[in-house]
């Protein structure tokens, strides 16, 4: 059984002495919840991965809360401080060389030269990360290959007896994980979409590519190992871009429905509660993606045989959603 306890000063400074124990803590971010251990504590960070039951060779992120940590943890050039400056705290990852110096454990870096590492813009991360005075390794606080966690009763049903302490504030604002950014080499490369895209940083840096991967680690050179195909599955068929239905099958909106039919006769209207979301009936995408992982939790029921999502759109916020659901549709 996992506590789940609302997040406020006394709370927050029973959590910090759990990660300075070597704990575990599932805390919330602005994008999902995180499970957070202490990132200079090879033993503590060995836990993170038992719990997730996360394969060693996927690298976690490293949280801290200003400018200064960082700098005592990966090598910033001119380029990381300017995209500090204006993104952090936020949900933008930077991939860095790791100093020596750093003290980081070698766990959380997967044995590569580099780190990742953000500002969260939370104010309980935030209070969290400053309360326990060490940076906090965290990945997404869900069993490996499930879709992310971002209410604390997610976290919960995911990691059961795994995420012992669970630290709450709700939902999480964004409803999907940062985007991801290597600048370990001279050409930019985001590993994976979130809010911010290509556009959004290259008047900071010049020409950012996209390298997303949708990699099968078993043959392929994968630069980000959080690539690999399956990931954010349910455990039911995910089947994208659907313009209609099968019969026993869910459906996940974008948009109206009024022109989605169900093969064999009726449609999208008659579906039953437990079969139907619409990530965001205006089709707004920033509500879209607060809402997809939820959603598809939502519809992963054994009376369900499968989950069709019509198509969205592959621009801004866009992007990240594919990602997510292109990978949950190789379940
Ligand atoms: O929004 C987020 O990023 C959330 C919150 C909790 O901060 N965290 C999160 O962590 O999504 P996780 O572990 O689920 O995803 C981390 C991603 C993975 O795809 C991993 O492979 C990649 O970052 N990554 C970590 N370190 C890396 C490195 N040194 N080089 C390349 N990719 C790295
Ligand atoms: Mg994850």
């Amino acid at each position: 059984m996992s506590i789940i306890k609302t997040a406020n000063e006394a709370t927050i400074a029973e959590a910090a002495q759990i990660i300075q124990d070597g704990g575990l803590v599932a805390l919330p971010t602005e994008t999902v919840y995180g499970l957070g251990a202490n990132a200079l504590d090879g033993q503590a960070v060995a836990r993170i991965f038992a719990a997730k039951k996360r394969p060693s060779f996927n690298p976690l992120i490293v949280h801290v809360a200003d400018v200064a940590s960082a700098q005592k943890i990966v090598k910033m050039d001119a380029r990381a401080l300017g995209l500090a400056d204006e993104f952090w705290p936020g949900p933008l990852t930077l991939i860095l060389p790791k100093l020596d110096t750093a003290g980081i454990s070698d766990l959380v870096s997967a044995g590569l030269p580099t780190i990742a590492i953000r500002i969260p813009a939370h104010k309980v991360a935030l209070a969290l990360i400053k309360k326990s005075a060490v940076p906090i390794a965290a990945p997404s606080a869900n069993s490996s290959g499930e879709p992310s966690a971002t209410t604390p009763r997610h976290v919960a049903k995911s990691l059961g007896d795994n995420a012992p302490f669970i630290l709450a504030a709700g939902a999480c604002d964004v409803g999907l994980e940062s985007t991801v950014l290597d600048l370990s080499g001279d050409v930019p490369i985001i590993l994976r979409p979130g809010v911010f895209t290509a556009e959004d940083l290259e008047p900071y840096l010049g020409k950012v590519d996209y390298d997303l991967g949708h990699k099968d680690a078993s043959k392929d050179q994968v630069k980000s190992p959080g690539q690999i195909l399956k990931h954010y599955a349910p455990s039911i068929p995910v089947r994208l871009n659907a313009v209609d239905l099968e019969k026993g099958e869910a459906l996940l909106a974008f948009g109206s429905t009024k022109f989605m039919g169900i093969r064999g006769g009726g449609s999208a209207k008659d579906l039953t509660d437990t079969a139907c979301r619409n990530l965001s009936e205006e089709s707004d995408l920033t509500e879209a993606a607060s809402n997809l992982f939820t959603m598809l939790r939502d519809l992963d029921m054994p009376e369900n045989k499968g989950i069709a999502v019509m198509s969205i759109p592959g621009q801004g916020l866009g992007i990240a959603i594919n990602d997510r659901l292109s990978r949950a549709a190789q379940g």
